[in-house]
This record gives C-alpha cells, structure tokens and sequence, in this order.
C-alpha cells in the first residue's frame, strides 16, 4: 500500500471527464483502491476521487461517520462504507439542501453548497458486483460531490452564494452557522 500525492485545484487532472473502468478486478485497479483507502485515512477525509490521486478514472470511495448518518429512526442507515466505480445517479426529487463541504484538493477552505436531498445511485463495487441503493443527507452529499470530481466539477464550481467561501481557521468567527464539515 502507498499514500498517494493528491491533485490541487488548478491542476489539469482534476478539470477533465474521467474514463470508465473496464474491469473493476485487475490488480492495477484493486492497488489503486487499497492505495486511496489509505490515503484518504491518512488526510482523514471522508471521500476520495481517483482523479484526486492522479488517475483518471470513473472510481470513488467514501466513508461516511456514524454520527454523519441520518438520525431519523424511520430512515436509520447502516455505516456506509463504499467503493462505487462508474457511478450513475439521479435526483429522486428537485429538493435542494445548502449544507458546508470541504475538499482534499482545496485545503483549508470550506464553502456551502446546495445538493439533492435525496438520490439514487447504481455502480459497481471492488468485486465488479452492481450496487443500487438510496441515499439522503450526508450520505447524499458526498456521493454528488465524489462523483462531481468525475466531470472535473470542483464544490466551489458549484456554490451559488460565494461569501459563504471560508478559511477554516477563520470559521471559529462564524460558530454558531458552521456544523462540523469534512473534506471529500
Ligand atoms: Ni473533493
């Protein structure tokens, strides 16, 4: 396993449309996902995109935190821990929520970014095995914003209200508005 370099915003890998995987089980591409798993660990964040790793594929892993996952006992979730390659989503409605996100590949910054509430979204796992599951809140939020960085679409590309584009270390300012965020 390897810690990989993470690609900064500007850099060309991270503006283009990634590629498809072929064959999600070669050993080239179950490299790159131990080698992102640990990377994404080592930066404590909570997703990571290939391209954020200099590889120009259609791969993302996420982890969503326990205390991230929806708290309404009617749609409790199980711990999402996912490798998801060649994703599709969809919008199960128009619903938009502003929530704070942060990203590895734009450090020390945080900004709000309206997303669906609510998606549905299909892809294959490590095993080349079809996943097809809802997915709301947080959990909803990181997968667009994973899968945005497979179109080359960084969150502030996506913010509509700029003046809400912070310095972490200036948000102690702002307490009360900001929940805790990670990047992904
Ligand atoms: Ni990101």
């Amino acid at each position: 396993m390897a810690i990989l370099k993470i690609a900064r915003m500007g850099h060309p890998v991270l503006k283009g449309r990634a590629e498809d995987v072929a064959d999600p089980t070669t050993s080239e591409v179950q490299k790159l996902i131990s080698d992102m798993r640990e990377t994404m660990a080592d930066a404590g964040g909570v997703g990571l995109a290939a391209p954020q790793v200099h590889v120009p594929l259609r791969l993302v892993i996420f982890q969503i935190p326990a205390t991230r996952l929806h708290q309404d006992p009617e749609e409790r979730e199980e711990p999402v821990e996912q490798v998801l390659i060649n994703p599709v989503i969809q919008p199960c409605s128009e619903d938009l929520e502003v929530g704070w996100e942060g990203c590895l590949s734009v450090p020390e910054l945080r900004g709000a970014v309206p997303r669906h509430t609510r998606i549905h979204y299909q892809g294959l796992d490590e095993k080349g095995a079809l996943i097809d599951r809802e997915a709301y809140g947080f959990h909803a939020r990181v997968v667009q914003h994973e899968c945005d960085h497979l179109e080359g679409i960084l969150y502030p590309m996506r913010m509509t209200n700029l003046t809400s584009l912070h310095y972490t270390s200036e948000m102690r300012f702002n307490a009360e508005t900001f929940s805790v965020s990670e990047d992904s």
